[in-house]
């Protein structure tokens, strides 16, 4: 593995809502952003894209932070989100796979045994220097605005290679843990030196947060994300903590209501929480998994009501505000990306909505 540069000065954002929730204190009003808000769903953001294939997008520093910033301008969220993509470490590291429009990440030759575990390249800094150009151009672009860094946990990551791209089941992914659990082992290892890597390249360019994305955590059983997935996702975690200490970690996955206290100690500050589980019932759950802890939690409104009309998406989000009333913190977000057909102006609204009923004097 290498190293990147050491952390260059932080903005200093203290006030900034994201952030204060997200270290458990109490912010001016709840935080509130969207994953997959950069994107699809943004008009602006098909024009800007448009010609240009998406892993090549994201290897573009200009036309990351143009894309990343205008959700930030349109919505008023309360953090930018690095627009990329979870394979793109992948990719910069030479494993040869595409983003196919209509299905998503396709890899060529699937990583299913110990040989093509050994042929894995790692990653080198200088091979995703132009995400870390980005990030120096959007803390330029973004004032007071925190900029939250990501990757893709090993798990998620390992499923895309397993299968080949994307997969419901996950059945070669399990088969290979299950049946040669040192090659399963030793493909995690890979994959969070390389998550490592990419999220170290994004700390030391200066962002002010980072989430993991495991998003298919959810289809383990508890008993084998325990044994096969959460030690290498506790070291992300650690990494991350000793490269920035004060930098928040988020850990989100879907269909985790069962996983949620594992998912915090694996080393997360902030729990993302899908609809399935409402945050007061996701509270009492971190709790009662790691006593003595004080949870901070971000969600959960479902992606699909924000095709239900004005009064449905209002009633949701108080709901959902007063359900995060529960924990130490609440980061408002939905459970899970923006779907692509969502309508940008129902987001905008609930933005003003979550800022207007949280404000404190
Ligand atoms: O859809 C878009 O917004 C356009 C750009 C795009 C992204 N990913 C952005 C992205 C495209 C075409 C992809 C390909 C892709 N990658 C897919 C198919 C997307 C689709 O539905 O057409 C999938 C499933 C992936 C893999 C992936 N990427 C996962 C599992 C995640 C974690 C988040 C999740 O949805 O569970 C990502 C991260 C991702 N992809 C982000 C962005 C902007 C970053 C995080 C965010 O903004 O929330």
């Amino acid at each position: 593995m290498t190293s990147p540069a050491p952390v260059s000065a932080r903005r200093d954002l203290t006030d900034a809502p994201l952030l204060v929730a997200a270290r458990g204190g109490t912010p001016r009003h709840t935080p509130v952003w969207f994953m997959r808000q950069a994107g699809r769903s943004l008009p602006e953001y098909r024009k800007v894209r448009e010609g240009t294939p998406m892993l090549q997008a994201c290897l573009t520093p200009e036309l990351v932070c143009e894309i990343t910033a205008q959700p930030v301008r349109r919505h008023g969220v309360d953090a930018a989100i690095l627009f990329s993509d979870i394979v793109l470490p992948l990719y910069a590291a030479g494993i040869g796979l595409d983003i196919v429009a209509g299905t998503g990440p396709v890899v060529a030759e699937p990583v299913r045994d110990a040989a093509a575990v050994a042929a894995l390249p790692e990653l080198h800094v200088e091979q995703v220097a132009p995400v870390a150009e980005a990030v120096r151009l959007l803390l330029a672009e973004l004032g007071e605005t925190p900029l939250i860094g990501f990757a893709g946990a090993p798990f998620t990551l390992a499923s895309y290679l397993v299968e080949g791209g994307p997969s419901r089941n996950h059945e070669r992914t399990k088969a290979l843990m299950h049946s040669d659990p040192a090659t399963w082992h030793a493909l995690l290892e890979k994959l969070a030196d390389t998550t490592l890597t990419f999220l170290r390249t994004q700390l030391a360019a200066g962002v002010d947060a980072v989430q993991l994305f495991d998003s298919w955590a959810g289809a383990l059983s508890v008993r084998d994300y325990r044994e096969f997935v959460l030690p290498h996702s506790e070291r992300i975690f650690q990494g991350v903590a000793e490269a920035a200490p004060d930098v928040p970690k988020i850990h989100f996955g879907v269909g985790t209501g069962e996983l949620l206290g594992d998912m915090q100690s694996a080393g997360a500050d902030v729990v993302g929480v899908d609809w399935r589980v409402p945050l007061d019932e996701a509270a009492r759950r971190l709790r009662a998994a790691n006593p003595g802890s004080d949870p901070v939690v971000q969600g959960n409104l479902d992606p699909a009501v924000l095709f239900a009309g004005e009064d449905a998406v209002r009633r949701e989000v108080s709901r959902i505000l007063a359900e995060g009333t529960a924990a130490a913190g609440h980061l408002f977000n939905l459970g899970h990306g923006v779907l692509p057909t969502t309508d940008p102006d129902v987001l905008t609204a609930v933005v003003r909505q979550v800022h207007a009923e949280s404000a404190r004097s």
